[in-house]
């Protein structure tokens, strides 16, 4: 947990600073709409830099494309800066995001097979640090946290995100759709860790999405599960890209019925 927080707080002040200058685009990736700033590339340089110096035999994978093995078995997940579209419009919610995970012997992470062991969740505009290590719990600068009591559905306040590509978004818009009537509210926060992190402090009460990479999951998923959240995807997978739901035990399963019938789990 040291570790990740060490570096966590020495990107989120690279990053942090680098939106008082001007915020320039690197390039896109999966579509037009999802960019990449040099200020995600420089983050991921100074993770990797120093992740190499503190833990130099573990793996590192980031979403600007490390992708380092290392021996120990323990690999680094990183997101440089998750909530990019936000980072670059000047609006605050936007996290480094820092994990570390064990694997497999021979793979590199994969939400469906890895455990994860520690993870840091640091938003550079407020300064606020999540933190989790497994079977330790989970903090928000140092304050124990805990999920929200289970509310019946249409109580709850839900998280989620959307894709980038049409097709995945045209079935996401029907879902959210469905989900509308039957719930207190949407919210759409913009950075996947600080959805798992914000539902963790009871700032909502469920949260799904479809797409989410292992960079996305790592760090807020433990902080969310050691915060009391059930983490999972549907049909008895594991949380991953094809959907990740969290929650109360006893609200969750709902939202997942109901994802589960609506085929979320598919793209148009
Ligand atoms: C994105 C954010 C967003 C989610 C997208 C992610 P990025 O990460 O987490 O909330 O909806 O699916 O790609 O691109 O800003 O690191």
């Amino acid at each position: 947990m040291h570790v990740a927080q060490t570096v966590a707080r020495e990107a989120g002040e690279l990053v942090r600073a680098g939106r008082e200058g001007e915020v320039s685009v690197a390039g896109t990736k999966s579509s037009a709409q999802d960019v990449v700033t040099a200020m995600d590339l420089a983050s991921e340089a100074l993770l990797r830099r120093r992740l190499a110096e503190l833990r130099p035999d573990d793996g590192l994978l980031g979403e600007e494309g490390s992708l380092t093995p290392g021996s120990s078995g323990v690999w680094w997940v990183v997101d440089p800066i998750d909530g990019t579209v936000n980072y670059l419009y000047g609006l605050p919610a936007y996290a480094v995001s820092v994990a570390a995970v064990r694997s497999p012997v021979g793979t590199s992470p994969d939400p469906a097979t890895w455990t994860v062991l520690a993870g840091c969740v640091l938003a550079p505009k407020d300064g606020r640090v999540f933190l989790a290590g497994l079977g330790q719990g989970a903090t928000l600068d140092g304050r124990t946290l805990q999920v929200n009591e289970p509310q019946p559905l249409i109580g709850c306040l839900v998280g989620t995100g959307f894709g980038y590509v049409a097709a995945r978004r045209r079935n996401q818009a029907r879902v959210v759709a469905g989900l509308l009537p039957q719930v207190r509210d949407i919210r759409r926060i913009g950075s996947a860790a600080l959805d798992l992190c914000t539902l963790a402090s009871g700032g909502l009460d469920l949260y799904y999405e479809r797409g989410l990479q292992p960079w996305d999951l790592a760090a807020g998923s433990l902080v969310a599960q050691e915060a009391g959240a059930v983490v999972t995807g549907l049909r008895g997978h594991r949380a991953g890209e094809a959907m990740t739901v969290a929650g109360p035990p006893g609200r969750v399963e709902e939202l997942v019925a109901y994802l589960e019938a609506s085929d979320a789990d598919q793209d148009s």
